[in-house]
């Protein structure tokens, strides 16, 4: 799918990587109001996955909807396979989540949005509704990501490995890939030249996430991404940090985020959806849709996904689209 302009997914407009210290040029930014959709069973196993939120560019085709469609459904599968088998719910959001890595059309793992010094730096996190949480920023050789964030949070005592060593990547056991086998030839260089020429940018991909339920009814949430086309070295999204991109609390929800990172982290909108939840009692999604309008007010446009440990899950964006899935026993659907 396409995504152009500021504002709109994953993408910061800058003339040139030296601009990018101003932070973004909002000017063709366009929020749109909140649209909210319900996801999953009231109770029971659930599966909510998104692949980006952003508008439509001139690059989106039918193939590439049918494909990004193709590559939801087959995450979905992975990860609702596993609920099924009684496992538990962060294993279902690590399954779905290395699907979406895997497939090139997404900016996580292979296909990875490139920073503004041509390099893919990725980051991912993975918490579950009882706090326990493990995430990595700026990893480059990491070939699925999230399995870095999942041994940081059953692995070591810490929460958050910013640029891990070889040595602790192999001591985590995960396996690694060479830089470029993240970058998509041609369409990853050709979105950041576009980026760094002021041209008409444009953003196929989006950050990747899913939310889950399992038979104990306990609940997880997982972000994985590139970042976004032409970031800095070294630029931190919302994705890996907890509360910000990520969230989960078994007396609240679950949550993973997409979109412009600074504004998600400025609101830290994640937690803001569980505290809506916990301390003003606002349904699921009226806390999501509150959550997004704040987000706008930082001028950020994007969308998550949000699944409560009882309840519905809920799908709410403010950018033109949002790629989603979701499935539960009540049936399900995918949204290229
Ligand atoms: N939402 C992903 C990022 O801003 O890095």
């Amino acid at each position: 799918n396409g995504y152009h302009t500021c504002g709109s997914n994953d993408t910061l407009a800058s003339a040139h990587p030296s601009d990018s210290r101003k932070g973004h040029d909002m000017t063709t930014s366009s929020v749109s109001p909140v649209t909210t959709e319900l996801a999953g069973s009231e109770t029971g196993i659930t599966l909510v996955i998104h692949a980006g939120a952003g508008s439509r560019g001139k690059h989106s085709t039918p193939e590439r909807i049918a494909q990004v469609e193709l590559d939801l459904q087959r995450a979905l599968d992975a990860g609702y396979q596993l609920l099924e088998s009684g496992a538990p719910a962060h294993e279902a959001v690590v399954a779905a989540i290395h699907v979406m890595e895997d497939a090139p059309e997404f900016n996580a793992g292979r296909g990875a949005a490139l920073t503004s010094d041509g390099i893919a730096q990725m980051d991912a996190c993975l918490m579950t509704g009882d706090g326990e949480v493990g995430a990595v920023t700026g990893v480059s050789t990491v070939k699925n990501p999230i399995d870095a964030a999942r041994a940081v949070k059953e692995q070591t005592k810490h929460v958050l490995f910013a640029d891990p060593t070889d040595a602790e990547i192999a001591d985590w056991g995960v396996a690694t890939e060479s830089n470029e086998y993240f970058i998509t030839e041609p369409a990853r260089r050709q979105s950041l030249a576009e980026a760094q020429s002021g041209g008409d940018e444009w953003e196929k991909h989006g950050t990747i996430g899913a939310v889950a339920r399992d038979a104990e009814g306990n609940i997880a949430a997982g972000t994985s991404t590139g970042g976004i086309t032409n970031q800095m070295h070294g630029r931190v999204g919302d994705s890996p940090l907890p509360g910000c991109g990520t969230f989960a609390n078994q007396s609240t929800v679950a949550v993973s985020c997409t979109g412009i990172g600074e504004a998600f982290i400025k609101v830290v909108a994640a937690h803001q959806v569980s505290d809506r939840v916990r301390f003003s009692g606002e349904n699921v999604e009226d806390a999501a849709t509150a959550t997004l309008d704040e987000v706008a007010a930082h001028h950020g446009d994007g969308g998550m996904i949000v699944l409560p440990a009882v309840g519905r899950g809920v799908v709410a964006y403010n950018s033109e689209m949002m790629n989603f899935g979701y499935r539960s026993a009540q049936g399900g659907k995918v949204q290229g």
